[in-house]
């Protein structure tokens, strides 16, 4: 009896010493910097062995990390420079954490399969590094909600992948590069709202077609008529809160767009009857130049009067009807 306890006890453990040491564990390389990157964010987490099971981390099958996501923790200082040490790293993500400061660090450089940078929402400082367009492999680049300054490097239209570029609510200045009118990739998003961007943005930019773009809320000027286009895809364009000054008389807005705002500017001209043709959730015209009669029909008159407000001389529902104006004299 004592005899067959023992044996099974034997067996039992001998199984569960091997499955433990068969156990797949992450690779020392990546635990050694994981644990750096903690340390120098004073993060102390309680750790199992296997560094691929942390919270924060995932794994590929050959146990190299691939992903590190840190966010909403009260961490302070500068981004490692040793997150470059985790060379299979493809998803980086160090978000929410307002006492993140510092630069971007130039180790980032270092990885290659790097397909997804999310560091929104901390106080990282410096400039957009120009060495992201190294990483050939980024699709996805958010560095919203930081202080970063200076200008957008227009090295990023030479990302093969890049889906969707998110620099807003930054200081950047300076304008909208030129190669941004001929991404390599099939960018679907560019968001460069609340910065400092000024000038005219180029011409070449109506060579794209962009799902959303929106440049709201910097000091942008000139014509951007060529964003525009009937037969373009885009669904969400937002230009308000800049200095536009051009004609909408002629401009033709795609049927697949939703979001239109113009707020804002300096637009001329009147709105065009092809505007009734569109399916619009979210229209805004107001603090403009804009003169003649709003076209009737479409959605153009679910949207109230604030819309429209504060322009040269727009007419018609939502504002009052266009022969109530002032009182001409009667010739008889
Ligand atoms: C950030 O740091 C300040 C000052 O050191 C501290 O008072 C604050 O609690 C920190 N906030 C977070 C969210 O870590
Ligand atoms: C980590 O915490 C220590 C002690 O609170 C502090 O002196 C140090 O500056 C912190 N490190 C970073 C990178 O903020
Ligand atoms: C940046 O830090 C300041 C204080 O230094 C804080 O008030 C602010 O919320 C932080 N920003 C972000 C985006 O967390
Ligand atoms: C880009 O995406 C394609 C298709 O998903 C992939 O085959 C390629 O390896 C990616 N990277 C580069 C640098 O093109
Ligand atoms: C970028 O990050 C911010 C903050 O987390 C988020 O609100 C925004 O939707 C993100 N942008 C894109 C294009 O995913
Ligand atoms: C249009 O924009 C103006 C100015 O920002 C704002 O006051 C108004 O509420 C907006 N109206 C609509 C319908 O979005």
């Amino acid at each position: 009896m004592c005899g067959k306890t023992t044996t099974l006890l034997l067996v039992l453990f001998t199984l569960l010493l091997t499955t433990s040491l068969s156990k797949d564990l992450c690779h020392k390389d990546d635990k050694n910097t994981l644990l750096k990157i903690l340390k120098a964010m004073n993060i102390s987490w309680v750790l199992e062995d296997d560094c691929c099971t942390w919270y924060s981390v995932d794994c590929d099958n050959a146990n190299r990390v691939i992903s590190l996501a840190i966010s909403n923790i009260d961490v302070s200082g500068q981004i490692p420079p040793e997150v470059g040490d985790l060379p299979y790293l493809q998803y980086l993500t160090l978000r929410k954490l307002p006492n993140l400061t510092g630069e971007i660090p130039p180790t980032i450089a270092k990885l290659k399969y790097l397909k997804f940078l999310w560091l929104s929402w901390n106080n990282l400082t410096g400039p957009v590094p120009e060495f992201l367009s190294q990483l050939k492999n980024l699709e996805y680049i958010n560095l919203s909600f930081n202080k970063l300054s200076g200008s957008i490097p227009g090295s990023l239209s030479l990302l093969p992948n890049l889906t969707a570029l998110e620099l807003s609510r930054n200081k950047l200045t300076g304008t909208i590069p030129e190669s941004f009118g001929s991404f390599k990739g099939d960018v679907y998003g560019i968001y460069l709202s609340h910065n400092q961007l000024s000038g005219s943005i180029p011409k070449s930019l109506g060579n794209l077609d962009f799902n959303t773009i929106d440049l709201s809320r910097n000091k942008l000027e000139g014509d951007a008529s060529m964003l525009f286009g009937a037969k373009k895809k885009t669904w969400h364009i937002d230009l308000s809160r800049n200095m536009f000054q051009f004609d909408i008389s002629k401009v033709k807005v795609a049927k697949t767009v939703r979001f239109l705002d113009l707020n804002h500017n300096s637009l001329t001209g009147s709105i065009p009857d092809q505007w009734t043709q569109l399916d619009l959730q979210t229209f805004n015209v107001s603090y403009n130049r804009l003169c003649g009669r709003i076209p009737q029909g479409g959605d153009l008159q679910s949207f109230d009067a604030y819309a429209y407000l504060h322009n040269k001389c727009l007419c018609g529902a939502p504002l009052p009807s266009c022969n109530v104006k002032i009182k001409q004299p009667i010739f008889i």
